[in-house]
Parts: structure tokens; C-alpha cells; sequence
């Protein structure tokens, strides 16, 4: 294994050394905006933008409907940082480089890491343009972010993911979205590398394995963010239905449109979250 664990925490400082010479307030909270998800950039106060290519070490995001830069600013009173263009394990980058991002939030000192994506819903109940909140995850991409040596002060060796999605964070997002009036649904969020959209026969074992929600990213960064101690709440726009008897052909094109619809939905609940937090 010719992976370097200290070389790449080396590079982690690097970029959130450069990061804090440019902003003013360090955040606490960061979200990581998912495919079409991008909607929440338009309610943050104060933007500041730092492209990816600007910031030493950063990798550079190339998948449709992400763009490539972090935001710092103010929503609802709160300093936050937006991670607008995330990076995906099916654009060929390593699961360090996935994450990457995540260990930048650490080394920023962010607590509170909200995680958006795009995802199928599995679970036949699910309406396609609804949001679901995240209950807990399944790991299904055949890596893990932590293989290799583990850097000590970032985390332990053996993280407990007992509360990946932390239960409080969730709760609160429930009953806020009760409040606005806005339908939510709660699920299992099953993590798959695609490119490839699932067959009738994958969507039945995967159901069986208990999942509500079928997605190509998010896993890896759950899993970063428990190593490192930020507490995560995750959201899902459910974009198509992969339910296999009612299996229709599904475009990335379609699952953006949807994602974008779904996604304001998700910005309401997230703007009236932080002002509560
Ligand atoms: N499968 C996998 N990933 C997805 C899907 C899906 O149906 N929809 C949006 N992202």
C-alpha cells in the first residue's frame, strides 16, 4: 500500500490553513450540497467564494449538476459553509479524495456536518419530489474511507457508527418540517459506487437488506465525519422510484429536474433548522 497517511494530513492542513487566511469567522456548521441541490446557495447572506482550484490539495468535481467551489457565509444568523460540487467514488476518485473535503470541515473545527443528496426511493410508499431525512445508512460500495493507517488525532481506528445520523439533529429536523407544513419521509440511505442505475434484481436485494433510499455518494462522507466527531443529518431528494415492478428507465437529466423541485423543499426546512440550532 503506497498510500501516505501523513503526506495526505499535511495536505488536509494545507487547505484549511489557506481557507482561514480567507475567511472571517470560522463555521461550525457545513453542508454539502448533492446533485441539483445547489438551491440553498441562493439564502446564504455574505457569500464568500473560494473555487476548489484555488485551495492547495483540493481535488476538482467534474459530475453533472455540481459545480466546484466552497461558500462561506450566514443563513438564518448562523456562519455555515456550503460544499457546493461534491466528489463521487464513480468519477474514479479514491475514497480519500472523496472525503477530503470532510477532514478540511474538521480541521475548520465544524461540529455539525448536513449532508444532501439525490437518491431512489425503494422504500413503495416513497412519492417521487419529497424529501427524506436520513435515518441511518448501509455501506454498500466495497471501500471504506478509513482503510489504510488511521491518523490518531483525527479519530480512532474502530469508529462506532451507532448514531451515524445523530438522533437529536434528526428529530429536530422532523419536527421542523412538521411545523412547515412540509411532507417528510424517514429512511435507510443504501450506498452504491454506480455509475450504473440498479437492475430489477439489485433494487429486491437491496429492499431486502432493509433500505428505503438507493444513492452513488454520501456513505463515504458519513462515514469520515463519525471517524472525525461531527455529528451528521442527513436529507434525500427522492428523485425517481426504484421500486423493481414499477422500474422505469431513469436519466441523470430527470433525476437533476427533480432534485432541483425537491431540493427547494429541503432549503426551507434546513433555513428554519439552523435558526433553531
Ligand atoms: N439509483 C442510484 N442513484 C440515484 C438514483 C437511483 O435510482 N436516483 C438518484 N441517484
Amino acid at each position: 500500500m503506497n498510500f501516505n497517511i501523513d503526506e495526505y494530513v499535511k495536505n488536509v492542513k494545507e487547505a484549511a490553513e489557506y481557507i482561514k487566511t480567507k475567511i472571517k469567522n470560522k463555521p461550525e456548521i457545513a453542508i454539502v450540497l448533492g446533485s441539483g441541490l445547489h438551491g440553498i446557495a441562493d439564502k446564504l447572506e455574505n457569500p464568500l467564494k473560494i473555487s476548489y482550484s484555488d485551495i492547495p490539495n483540493f481535488p476538482v468535481s467534474t459530475a453533472p449538476g455540481h459545480k466546484g467551489e466552497l461558500m462561506f457565509g450566514t443563513i438564518s444568523g448562523k456562519d455555515v459553509m456550503l460544499m457546493n460540487g461534491r466528489f463521487h467514488y464513480y468519477e474514479g476518485y479514491t475514497m480519500k479524495e472523496v472525503t477530503f473535503p470532510i477532514r478540511v470541515m474538521q480541521e475548520l473545527g465544524v461540529k455539525i456536518l448536513i449532508v444532501t443528496n439525490a437518491a431512489g426511493g425503494m422504500n413503495p410508499n416513497f412519492e417521487v419530489g419529497n424529501p427524506c431525512i436520513i435515518t441511518d445508512q448501509i455501506n454498500f460500495m466495497g471501500d471504506n474511507p478509513l482503510i489504510g493507517p488511521n491518523a490518531e488525532e483525527w479519530g480512532p481506528r474502530f469508529p462506532d457508527m451507532s448514531e451515524a445520523y445523530n438522533k437529536e439533529l434528526t428529530e429536530k429536523a422532523i419536527s421542523t418540517a412538521k411545523k412547515l407544513g412540509i411532507p417528510v419521509y424517514t429512511g435507510v440511505y443504501l450506498g452504491i459506487t454506480g455509475p450504473t442505475f440498479e437492475t430489477p434484481a439489485e433494487l429486491k436485494m437491496m429492499r431486502n437488506f432493509g433500505a428505503d433510499l438507493v444513492g452513488m455518494s454520501t456513505v463515504p462522507e458519513v462515514i469520515v465525519a463519525n471517524h472525525g466527531g461531527i455529528k451528521v443529518l442527513g436529507f434525500s431528494a427522492v428523485t425517481d422510484k426504484a421500486v423493481p415492478e414499477e422500474l422505469k428507465p431513469v436519466t441523470a437529466e430527470e433525476v437533476i429536474e427533480i432534485a432541483n423541485k425537491t431540493g427547494e423543499k429541503i432549503a426551507e426546512i434546513i433555513l428554519a433548522l439552523l435558526g433553531e440550532l
